[in-house]
């Protein structure tokens, strides 16, 4: 018998094999795109910080909505950027609001053939940038933001979204937002639930996507980076309040927590590549220093390796092209 008797090296001698033989693998389906509406602009306006992503007009979001059916994406989910904010982000709960009459206007574009998801929070829509509205202290008050988060849901199910996604971390939002729903009768609504989202330096793209207003940081309701155990907790408790799938975010500085999470949910699990993960990638390409097509590839398959059944990433229509 000639050494080595084991050769794992056998599996990876052509790319049929490999092919053949691969754990996991993207399908277009499981991709959900990230999208910025903006208020009062007539050309999409380019981000600097996320080359290839854009605040949308009303009609490039419409455009954009289609070409994700036409590429067989899982869905869309959507980020409102108001004209007019102010301290209780009055214009996250106005039936007219940028982000709900976006949500009817996707709506009215795919009807069934995309799963519409809009964000669930403050932060786009407050003068402050925080997810909750103020207590007289500063402080994000927890309890005060409850309604408002229950009344965005109610509005934006009313808009016609399929799935809201509550990512303000605040305590007990899923539990509210659950019960208003079923009370105006939105009981097909489902929840995506930012379950363990975590306070992120990899943010930073995203706040000058929505014009964040932001000052200081969301430390005190976001998870802290050192915690793997409390993903959890936290996963517990959006699945005792009723959340129908549950997210992890970012993902990339967090597989360890999407693996666990994975293994222990009954419910699909998201995993959200956010914006400073693609500005990174986009940035080290840029430069000729990686390949970017093998690297934005390999990191969506890490994603999934790590468990997650969904992935939201800024990539999603190029992905899918890819993968066809
Ligand atoms: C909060 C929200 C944020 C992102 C998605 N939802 C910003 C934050 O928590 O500061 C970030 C997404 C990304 O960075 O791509 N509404």
């Amino acid at each position: 018998m000639s050494f080595p008797y084991h050769r794992p090296r056998r599996l990876r001698a052509t790319e049929a094999i490999r092919r053949m033989t691969a754990e996991v693998r993207t399908h277009p389906n499981q991709l959900i795109l990230p999208a910025f509406i903006r208020e009062g602009i007539s050309e999409p306006v380019p981000l600097q910080s996320m080359p290839g992503v854009v605040q949308h007009t009303t009609d490039s979001l419409k455009r954009a909505a289609s070409e994700a059916v036409e590429l067989g994406l899982g869905g869309i989910m959507l980020f409102g950027v108001p004209a007019v904010r102010d301290a209780t982000g009055s214009a996250g709960v106005d039936p007219n609001g940028v982000l709900n009459r976006a949500i009817a206007d996707v709506k009215a574009e795919v009807g069934h053939d995309l799963v519409v998801m809009g964000d669930v929070c403050l932060d786009e829509f407050t003068d402050h940038g925080h997810c909750g509205v103020l207590a007289p202290d500063g402080t994000v008050d927890n309890d005060a933001t409850l309604p408002i988060y229950a009344e965005m849901a109610v509005v934006q199910a009313a808009a016609g979204a399929d799935v809201l996604g509550p990512s303000g971390m605040m305590d007990g939002q899923v539990a509210v937002i659950r019960q208003a729903l079923d009370e105006a009768g939105y009981q097909d609504a489902s929840i995506l639930a930012y379950a363990a989202k975590y306070a992120s330096a990899f943010y930073g793209p995203f706040r000058e996507a929505v014009d964040s207003q932001l000052t200081g940081d969301r430390r005190t309701y976001q998870m802290d980076a050192a915690n793997r155990r409390e993903a959890i907790r936290e996963v517990e408790l959006d699945l005792a309040e009723g959340a129908d799938m549950i997210m992890v975010k970012p993902a990339m500085s967090y597989l360890d927590v999407l693996s666990d999470v994975a293994q222990m949910s009954p419910v699909p699990v998201a995993a959200y590549q956010i914006s400073g993960e693609y500005a990174m990638i986009e940035a080290a390409a840029a430069n000729g220093w990686i390949d970017r097509k093998a690297a934005i590839l390999e990191s969506v398959l890490g994603i999934r390796r790590a468990g997650a059944d969904m992935v939201l990433t800024y990539w999603a229509p190029e992905l899918a092209r890819w993968l066809k």
